[in-house]
């Protein structure tokens, strides 16, 4: 195989290859490293972002002995089809076995066929890296040359140093158990992300050996390579070397985590959302917060909840999935909502579960109302209406639903598959009806109790 000249921009790299064939031993869990949820999405969906964020032509993601439960995940995601509508093709590799992060990039060659310019390399377990450094990787690479990114560590231990000649410019690359002593005092080391020419790259793969301590065929023998041949390569230092962190533990997962959960909140502070603790405050990746709101302290908000502008948030509020506050909506301490919709101004401010539940504009729902959406078989959908007062205590056994300007009394018990007319007040266990309203028929009977 020979690659096309080189025409593209380095700015805009042809490919992008994700390197996530690793075991992930060392995560003791039952799960593929790269599905670990960071902030409410996996690894995965983080460097697929940062892969997707550089507009190539083709990503070739490399995946070993759990490709199928990640390739599941790429379905189901949506990952999949969002690359294909932005024109990107994304093709996996299985590598197996895993003989080096150099053998990787050799079995991504076929995939890789037909591609000029230049191609990215990241990993799979390194969710933090922004995008601005990925724009500084491939605005240092020279036209036809190569670029990585390096960090300058106070404890570089285990990873690759990077060499410098006496006037500063890239010489080598040398693993730690390859390294002299000299060498690991070197605490500027291989992040492991790189820009490198595809034409150059594929004859350097192919003089990969495995005369190493790992037994291993090293990518960074390949780059040093590119730069003994004359390549022109730029080693380019993170500003920000939190970056280059990677996961391999839960540790460091955690670690990881606290690190995305700043970002997320600095950037719906930034857009007016004010959060009055942010050090108690979780908040995933993908929920949208209007300006305006307030988030209280000790609050946990997952991915996909839509809050309008001008809400209120907690304290000890828990907003799950399918979630969505209209304007002005307020959510008070210990109340969770799942796939609940509460309209414009609606109140549910103390104990409550409000769960597959529509509640109307200025709807008030009273303490400890509860949504009994689950039958222990299957869930089921309630509504309340605008402006409806739902009494203290009340619960309402799905589905059931309660009308416009209607009422329920503290502590009422309204039995599965009630409908309560607009305006009608009903209490009781079982609520019975109390008062007649504007929806109501006389045919109409309370339900039978013991439902
Ligand atoms: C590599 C670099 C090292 C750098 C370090 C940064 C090499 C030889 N060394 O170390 O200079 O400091 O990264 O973290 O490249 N992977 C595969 N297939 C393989 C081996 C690895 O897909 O056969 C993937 C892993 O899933 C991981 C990434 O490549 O995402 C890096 O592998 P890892 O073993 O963590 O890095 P090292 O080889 O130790
Ligand atoms: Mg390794």
């Amino acid at each position: 195989m020979s690659a096309p000249p080189d025409h593209r921009p380095p700015h805009r790299p042809s490919a992008v290859v994700l390197l996530a064939a690793g075991q992930g031993t060392r995560m003791r869990t039952p799960w593929p490293k790269v599905l670990h949820p960071l902030c409410g999405r996996p690894l995965i969906g983080w460097v697929l972002e940062q892969a997707l964020s550089l507009e190539p032509e083709r990503v070739v993601l490399v995946l070993g002995d759990r490709r199928a439960e990640v390739e599941r995940w790429l379905e189901s995601s949506g990952e999949l089809g969002r690359a294909s509508d932005a024109g990107i093709e994304v093709v996996v590799v299985e590598q197996r076995p895993q003989r080096g992060t150099g053998h990787a990039l050799q079995v991504c060659l076929p995939a890789l066929a037909g591609l000029g310019g230049h191609v990215v390399v990241l990993y799979g377990d390194m969710p933090l890296l922004r995008r601005e450094s990925l724009d500084a990787l491939l605005a240092a690479c020279p036209a036809g040359g190569a670029s990585l990114l390096t960090a300058e560590l106070a404890d570089p231990t285990g990873y690759g140093r990077i060499l410098r000649s006496a006037d500063g410019g890239f010489e080598g690359i040398v693993e730690q158990r390859d390294a002299t002593p000299a060498q690991r005092q070197v605490r500027e080391v291989n992040v492991g992300v790189y820009a490198l020419p595809l034409a150059g790259l594929e004859r350097e793969l192919a003089g990969l050996s495995d005369g190493n301590a790992q037994g291993e065929l090293y990518l960074t023998d390949a780059v040093v390579g590119l730069a003994r041949s004359g390549q022109p390569v730029a080693a380019v230092p993170l500003a920000d070397v939190d970056e280059a962190r990677g996961v391999n533990t839960l540790a460091e997962l955690a670690a990881a985590r606290a690190l995305a959960q700043e970002r997320i909140l600095e950037a719906h502070l930034a857009s007016g959302v004010l959060i009055e603790d942010p050090s108690t405050t979780y908040i995933d990746h993908g929920v949208r917060i209007g300006a305006g709101t307030h988030v209280l302290p000790c609050t946990v908000i997952r991915s996909g909840v839509v809050i309008g502008a001008g809400c209120e948030v907690g304290p000890f509020a828990h907003l799950r999935v399918g979630t969505v506050l209209e304007d002005g909506a307020e959510v008070g301490n210990f109340t969770e909502c799942k796939q609940a919709r509460l309209g414009a101004g609606a109140k549910a401010k103390h104990l409550s579960y409000l769960g597959d539940v529509r509640i109307g504009e200025r709807a008030n729902i009273g303490a400890g109302t509860i949504v009994a959406n689950y039958d222990g078989k299957a869930k089921h959908q309630s509504e309340v209406g605008a402006r409806a007062f739902i009494g203290s205590g009340t619960v309402l056994v799905a589905p059931a639903q309660v009308g416009a300007d209607a009422l329920t009394g503290a502590g009422a018990v309204v039995l599965r598959g009630t409908r309560i007319q607009d305006g009608e007040a009903w209490v009781g266990l079982p609520a019975r009806k109390l008062r007649e309203g504007r929806g109501s028929t006389a045919a109409e009977k309370p339900p039978e109790s013991g439902t």
